[in-house]
């Protein structure tokens, strides 16, 4: 089996699909090479991220990561999310396969660009709290 089931499972049954209205941060993110956009929006309160929503058009391991994404980083604070790697989406999927690696950087970088747009709309320099966002590579 090319997949692990909790991938699957978030696959066909994507959590916190959607839009946040009055979001506090907005990120996009796409990789070149597949064309596959990834957009999340965040809900901060005090520092503390209170709602998170995503919207993935790409292929089942982007759209799994991301739905795992956003439900490691609901009620975590600021610096908890910006500490998400990939590697910890991946290991809470229970694996990805290798040629799928770069799908969740996808996911990592979409929440690091929308925690960019948060602070760029407080007037604060994003690249002095989340520094540079790293090209997404196949
Ligand atoms: Fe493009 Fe997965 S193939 S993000």
């Amino acid at each position: 089996m090319l997949y692990s089931d909790k991938v699957l499972e978030h696959f066909t049954n994507p959590r916190n699909v959607g839009e946040i209205d009055d979001a506090d941060g907005i990120g996009e993110v796409g990789n070149a090479k597949c064309g596959d956009i990834m957009k999340m929006y965040l809900k901060i309160d005090e520092g503390n991220i209170t709602d998170a929503k995503f919207k993935t058009f790409g292929c089942g391991a982007a759209i799994a990561t991301s739905s795992m994404a956003t439900e490691l980083i609901k009620g975590k604070s600021i610096d908890e999310a910006l500490k998400l790697s990939n590697k910890a989406v991946i290991e809470a999927l229970d694996g990805l396969p290798e040629v799928k690696l770069h799908c969740s950087v996808l996911a990592e970088q979409a929440v690091k660009a929308a925690l960019s747009d948060y602070y760029t709309r407080k007037g604060l320099d994003p690249l002095l709290y989340v520094g540079e966002l790293k090209e997404i590579e196949h």
